[in-house]
């Protein structure tokens, strides 16, 4: 009988001037883009998490504490790939990974195709177990205003 597991994980960055935007390690054109000790980069920190969630590992500050300098700028495609290495060697295999990023703006639906395969690249993964899906925050709160973005995901593993 395979086991299954499921995690969830949730970030948050604020938006800022003079930095890149980078979801699912695909850098968006944008006057604005997100802050923070790595790239900043919401959507890969949430599926990161998720991944650990489902494994009961943790979370992404206890293997990567923003306090360590290793860490300054680090790419987050590589707390992914480490998640999903941390998961395989327990003998879990990625099923699915499903996402949301909630930003006002700009218009992210263009540039679902390309974080998908990033993503899916990163997880040795095929594209088809990957969803990323787009909302506004409605002009509402801190994400409507355009002062942060917000990522959500939710990620399944099966132990055979
Ligand atoms: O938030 P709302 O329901 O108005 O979003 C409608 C659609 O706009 C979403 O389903 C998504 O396809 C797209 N969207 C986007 N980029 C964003 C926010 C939403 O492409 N930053
Ligand atoms: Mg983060």
């Amino acid at each position: 009988m395979s086991e299954y597991r499921t995690g969830l994980g949730w970030d948050v960055h604020r938006l800022a001037p003079h930095r890149p935007l980078i979801l699912g390690g695909v850098a968006i054109p944008s006057e604005l883009g997100l802050e923070g000790h790595s790239d900043a980069d919401v959507l890969a920190h949430a599926i990161t998490d998720a991944i650990l969630g489902a494994a009961a590992l943790g979370d992404i500050g206890m293997h990567f504490p923003d306090t360590d300098p290793r860490w300054q700028g680090a790419g987050s495609l590589l707390f992914l790939a480490h998640a999903r290495d941390l998961a395989c060697a327990r003998g879990y295999r990625i099923v699915n990974v499903d996402s949301t990023v909630i930003l006002e703006r700009p218009k992210l639906t263009g540039f679902r195709d390309a974080i998908r395969r990033q993503l899916a690249a990163t997880l040795e993964l095929d594209a088809d177990r990957v969803s990323v899906k787009f909302k506004t925050a409605e002009k509402v709160g801190p994400v409507g205003e355009g002062r942060s973005a917000e990522a959500q995901a939710i990620v399944t593993l099966r132990r055979d």
